[in-house]
């Protein structure tokens, strides 16, 4: 280019970004403009009321409100930013993993209006709208450890690009929030049960119950967190053999429980750290994403865990922490510098690990296919 010659400017993109992989349905607008992206808009509308009767997300109750309010959701999101879909240059929407039915619902919507407006499509990884929120919120620079610990997922993740992840270890079987919320169904108290533990647990004694440390005792990231929960269940028939539940002894339960995954998500994170740091000793930066990094006791532990190797901690706020879709359409902004857009043959995908290198995780929790 001559010296004399300026730069063309950078595009400016208005997205819409459409989430609809578990039990929320999402839309959001963002404006990314020469690497720096805004929040126009965001609007989740959660279906707690409709799952309440069935101990778990039904998928098919989920497939069908998805469906019905995916287009509400949008027109709400469109409202907010105060913008039409005129103006949108391009659709993002998660493309898995997730509860299939809900998933397609989201790609097909996607491409109605990519289709109709001959606008780009991208396909997003649900985990990597979660893994790169901290960008969107706090401009932290890659590579970064991120711990994504919700009610569907649990993972140790390096990130050092926008779709380059690395999984350095996560839950083999249920997730710390469905975790929370099992064991808070047993011991009868009210859902969702993360911030009912919470609760109950300030006034418990958390050394009155022994219960486990699952997989403390082998080397590596991973973690078990169904075990713990029958442990819980065996404690509990312990008590109720000697009459009924006390509120004393759900406190003591609920502080013995949270304790137990403080501790293990703690030890295990200053293993993923030192593993990190091996990698990356120049950013020492630990983010956390999802619904269980609003406890308190988690957060508080993890922080300390990170600041004992002198590394930086980063909590996105909470409502970019749960399910949301201005994370996908975030995840559209970065990816779309590397990549083409997606075509209209793209496909609804109930597994997706983010790291293709990393065997797939067996099982399902109830929100969905372990990725
Ligand atoms: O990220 P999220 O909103 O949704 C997905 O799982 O995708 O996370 C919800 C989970 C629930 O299982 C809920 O019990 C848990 O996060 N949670 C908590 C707390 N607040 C929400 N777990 C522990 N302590 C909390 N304060
Ligand atoms: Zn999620």
């Amino acid at each position: 280019m001559l010296a004399t010659e300026t730069a063309p400017p950078m595009p400016i993109h208005t997205i819409l970004g459409i989430e609809s992989s578990c039990d929320d349905t999402a839309a959001a607008i963002l404006r990314g403009n020469a690497g720096r992206a805004e929040i126009l808009s965001s609007v989740v509308m959660g279906q707690t009321a409709l799952h309440a009767d069935f101990g778990g997300v039904v998928p098919e109750i989920a497939a069908r409100a998805h469906a019905e309010k995916l287009d509400h959701c949008i027109e709400q999101a469109l409202v907010d930013a105060g913008t039409t879909l005129a103006e949108i240059d391009a659709v993002a929407v998660t493309s898995g993993p997730g509860l299939i039915g809900g998933v397609v619902s989201g790609v097909m919507c996607a491409k109605g209006i990519a289709m109709a407006r001959g606008i780009p499509l991208y396909g997003i990884n649900h985990l990597a709208g979660h893994a790169l929120t901290p960008r969107l919120t706090d401009g932290v620079a890659f590579p970064y450890l991120m711990l994504l610990v919700s009610g569907g997922h649990c993972q140790f993740l390096v990130v050092a690009g926008p779709d380059e992840f690395r999984r350095l270890g996560g839950t083999i079987d249920d997730a710390p929030g469905e975790a929370f919320d099992k064991v808070a169904r047993l011991i009868s108290l009210s859902q969702p049960g993360g911030p009912a533990i919470e609760a109950r647990a300030s006034a418990g004694d958390p050394d009155r119950f022994r219960l486990p440390r699952p997989l403390l005792d082998r080397a590596g990231c991973d973690m078990s967190f169904s075990g713990l929960k029958t442990a819980v269940l065996r404690q509990r028939d312990k008590v109720l053999q000697d009459g009924a539940l006390t509120a004393r002894d759900q406190a003591d339960l609920a502080a013995g429980f949270q304790a137990a995954v403080v501790n293990v998500l703690t030890e295990k994170t200053r293993r993923a750290l030192a593993e990190y740091l091996a990698l990356s000793p120049a950013q020492p930066t630990l983010c956390v994403a999802g619904g269980v990094a609003a406890n308190m006791a988690i957060r508080a532990s993890l922080e300390k865990a990170a600041e004992d190797v002198g590394a930086d901690f980063i909590a996105p706020p909470l409502r970019l922490c749960t399910d949301n879709a201005a994370m996908i359409a975030y995840a559209a902004f970065e990816q779309m510098n590397h990549r083409d857009a997606d075509g209209m043959d793209l496909s609804a995908r109930p597994r997706w690990p983010l790291d293709r290198s990393s065997p797939t995780m067996l099982g399902s929790g109830k929100k969905g296919a372990k990725a």
